[in-house]
């Protein structure tokens, strides 16, 4: 029985995804309500709205009240999962790109320009990677997010900055800096967490809940706190440190 659910599973999650290794302990109805209650009607809405998009590589997953403007600037791999109540602006000027089994959960917006008179760069989203419910992704800089890399909930990258230095003009009059965020492969953002423009976030980093990034994080560290401060290195018995280079493999295959 558990090689039927576990079989079932995998098959709805596609290609590419693990089943957990553990028995499965719901049982077969439980399961089968499960996947229909999270990717049913998403999966007719998918096949319903796939063509209006640039590109979409395979299976895609559109849950309720999901608004996607400007569909034609934005590509996506193959078993993309969009969760509801989440809104996606396409307009930029690179689009936005999704690899395959992109998950982005509920309440999420993402957008890249916010005035039409300055279109903003886009964003990556590459393979494997998971955006928790309730997160903000403004691109404006660009932003750019390795393969499976675990975003957790009400997480806010902030690719953008108001310029205010003039105190005799309104903030709103003064334009906006854009640097851009990078977040390299194999990365873990714990719940609430704040990062700024202009960052990278390196390999195998682990940002704890509720911090704010305001510098570059390293490969392998965890950093914690607001300001965020490095307490530990991840340690690695196949590679010494100094061989823990940072690699971003962006990438996008669908
Ligand atoms: C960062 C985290 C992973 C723990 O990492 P860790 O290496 O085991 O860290 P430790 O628990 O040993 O804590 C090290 C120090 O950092 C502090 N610390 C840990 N997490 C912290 C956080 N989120 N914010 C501020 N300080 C934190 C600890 O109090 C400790 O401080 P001390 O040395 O002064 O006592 C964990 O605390 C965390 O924040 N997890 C995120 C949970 C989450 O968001 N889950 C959602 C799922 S996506």
């Amino acid at each position: 029985m558990n090689k039927l659910k576990t079989r079932i599973y995998q098959l709805a999650l596609g290609r590419g995804m693990q089943v957990p290794p553990q028995e499965i302990e719901a049982s077969l109805a439980e399961v089968v309500q499960y996947l229909w209650k999270r990717g049913g009607w998403s999966w007719l809405r998918g096949i319903l709205l796939r063509r209006r998009f640039k590109r979409c590589g395979g299976r895609l997953f559109i849950g309720k009240n999901v608004e996607i403007l400007y569909p034609r600037y934005i590509s996506l791999g193959r078993n993309v999962y969009i969760g509801d109540y989440t809104t996606i602006n396409g307009l930029s000027r690179e689009g936005l790109w999704l690899g395959d089994n992109v998950r982005i959960r509920e309440h999420v917006w993402i957008q890249a320009t916010s005035s039409l008179a300055s279109l903003g760069k886009g964003l990556v989203i590459s393979d494997n990677t998971y955006i928790g419910p309730r997160c903000t992704i403004g691109a404006g800089g660009g932003i750019k997010i390795g393969c499976n890399v675990t975003i957790g909930a009400a997480v806010d990258l902030l690719a953008e900055n108001h310029n205010f230095a003039n105190a005799d003009l309104l903030i709103n009059e003064q334009g906006v800096t854009r640097k851009g965020i990078v977040i390299e492969d194999d990365v873990w953002i714990g719940n609430r967490v704040i990062i700024l423009d202009g960052l990278r976030i390196c390999r195998g980093a682990v940002i704890g809940a509720g911090s704010v990034v305001t510098k570059d994080v390293s490969p392998y560290t965890v950093v914690v706190g607001n300001p965020a401060r490095a307490v530990r290195r991840r340690t690695s018995k196949l590679r010494p440190p100094a061989l823990q280079e940072p690699t971003l493999s962006l990438r996008f295959s669908g």
